[in-house]
């Protein structure tokens, strides 16, 4: 049987005190909106659904830049055709008129629609896929046309608790604003999360204008099936760990201390080592090699993958990187959009921008930045430079100071540093210009030129010593 997923994401947060919509807002990394989306992947359905708001052209735009960043970066297999995900589309909930109402909404897209509707809160983003698949299997066991997944918590507040009858069949979810005293001591409460047989979509025309909050319910459905005979099931198995709702700042602080236990949980089991779990920051889509140390203070972020056995000191940034294996990137240094290999050590204090590659064994010193440079295997820049729009060739040495003037004023120029270069230190490498195979630079040379394979080029004026100098100064005093 299919299942199409409708994630309900078009309230207005009004909660969350914010411009930005609800489910845009991010933790580590990703929107709450992407990890629902991600969620609903996982169940291979037909189709998925989103139901927004005024706000349907930033969701449109944040999903798409992030679904363009994961094909971009993936560099796994390719998905054969029929592991291809399901088509993400969007439907208007022109007013926020309550969760009933956006389900409504997308009614006439799921018109054709034969299989189990599985509907989930936009601003869920815990939610595991096994636990929703289990859901399914008992809703379709149970032959129900109605199934809830429900949780107990100490704290229900906020939540739609479960009403039961004596038998323990479920009667009603009754909202936090309509319960009385004893209702709100009920500990069993909805996730958010249903699967509904298609057929049974006519139960949303039973749904009324709640008076209190002057919204439709989706939780009204319940009832509407139980007073059809049509038996709502409502299942106990979620934790509140994986439904935690998010309608407050700190409900979102809180589902980001989970969700970072989770992230870096998954790293752990599969062999990185994190010396103190809660003092870095590690993107939802960050991957951390086996026996790779990653010191306190440290943020990686983006699609960043570190390979295995490197190391990570403290106070580095990280985004975006591809970091193979054995790296030691020490304290301070900060990285983007750059590919790192083998055994290469950076920092610290290095500065490594955008479109940078360092070559396997290389090294990158203290305060030198890079910018759309590619050093070869076995190059060392190991202190304050400043090299950008360069390439360089394999066991060159930069010297300390050196620096490419790639900027012209009006265009960036490319410098070329063939194989065994010899840069002596404070040079200035003017660009365009290219340095020929094993030549070298002498220290303190401005070079405007290009210099041919196994020269020396030095373009400093010739010292000149004056003997006695020094002691004819002090008798003219
Ligand atoms: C809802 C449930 C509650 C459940 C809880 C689980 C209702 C009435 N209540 O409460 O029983 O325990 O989720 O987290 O359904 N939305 C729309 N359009 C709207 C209103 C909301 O798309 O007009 C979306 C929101 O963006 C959100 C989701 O539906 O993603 C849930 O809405 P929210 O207002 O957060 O409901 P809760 O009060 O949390
Ligand atoms: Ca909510």
């Amino acid at each position: 049987m299919t299942v199409a997923c409708v994630i309900l994401a078009a309230g207005q947060g009004t909660r969350m005190k914010s411009s930005l919509p609800k489910v845009l807002h991010k933790i580590w990394g990703r929107t709450m909106l992407d990890y629902v989306v991600a969620a609903a992947k996982k169940l291979a359905p037909e189709k998925i659904i989103v139901v927004a708001g005024r706000d349907m052209d930033l969701l449109k735009a944040s999903l798409k830049s992030q679904s363009i960043e994961s094909e971009f970066q993936k560099s796994g297999p390719k998905k054969s055709e029929s592991m291809k995900s399901a088509p993400v589309s969007f439907v208007l909930q022109k007013e926020a008129k309550g969760t009933g109402h956006a389900l409504l909404c997308a009614r006439a897209d799921l018109q054709n629609f034969k299989g189990d509707i599985v509907v989930l809160n936009g601003d869920a983003p815990l939610i595991n896929p096994a636990g929703i698949k289990k859901f399914l299997r008992l809703h379709r066991t149970g032959k129900n046309s109605l199934s809830v997944l429900s949780f107990t918590t100490e704290k229900p507040f906020g939540y739609g608790r479960i009403l039961r009858d004596k038998s323990g069949s479920v009667l009603s979810i009754i909202e936090e604003k309509d319960a009385d005293k004893a209702r709100k001591l009920i500990c069993e409460v909805n996730s958010g999360v249903y699967a509904i047989k298609a057929s049974a979509l006519g139960l949303l025309d039973g749904i009324r204008l709640n008076k209190v909050k002057g919204e439709y319910y989706l939780t009204d459905i319940v009832a509407a099936a139980a007073d059809n005979n049509l038996r709502p099931a409502a299942y106990c198995i979620g934790r509140e760990e994986e439904f935690l709702g998010v309608n407050t700042r700190s409900e979102l602080a809180r589902a980001a201390g989970l969700m970072r236990r989770n992230i870096i949980g998954n790293l752990t089991d599969k062999g990185a080592h994190f010396i103190d779990c809660g003092s870095v920051y590690i993107g939802a889509d960050v991957i951390v090699g086996k026996e790779t140390t990653i010191y306190p203070n440290v943020c990686i972020e983006g699609r960043t993958k570190i390979g295995e056995g490197s190391t990570v000191y403290p106070n580095v940034r990280i985004l975006d990187c591809k970091i193979g294996k054995g790296v030691v990137i020490k304290d301070s240094t900060v990285m983007e959009g750059s590919t790192v290999d083998d055994r290469a050590v950076v920092g610290p204090f290095a500065h490594i921008r955008p479109g940078s590659t360092i070559g396997s064994d290389a090294k990158v010193g203290n305060f030198v930045e890079l910018k759309k440079t590619v050093m070869g295997k076995a190059s060392k820049a190991s202190h304050l430079s400043y090299l950008g729009d360069t390439s360089i060739g394999r066991s060159v040495n930069i010297g300390a100071g050196t620096i490419t003037c790639n900027y012209d004023g009006i265009l960036k120029n490319r410098t070329v540093i063939e194989d065994g270069v010899f840069v002596g230190s404070d040079s200035q490498l003017v660009a365009p210009v290219t340095v020929g195979k094993g030549a070298y630079i002498g220290a303190g040379s401005t070079i405007t030129r290009d210099v041919p394979p196994g020269a020396l080029a030095v373009s400093r004026t010739a010292q000149k010593n004056i003997d006695g100098w020094a002691a004819k100064k002090k008798k003219s005093r």
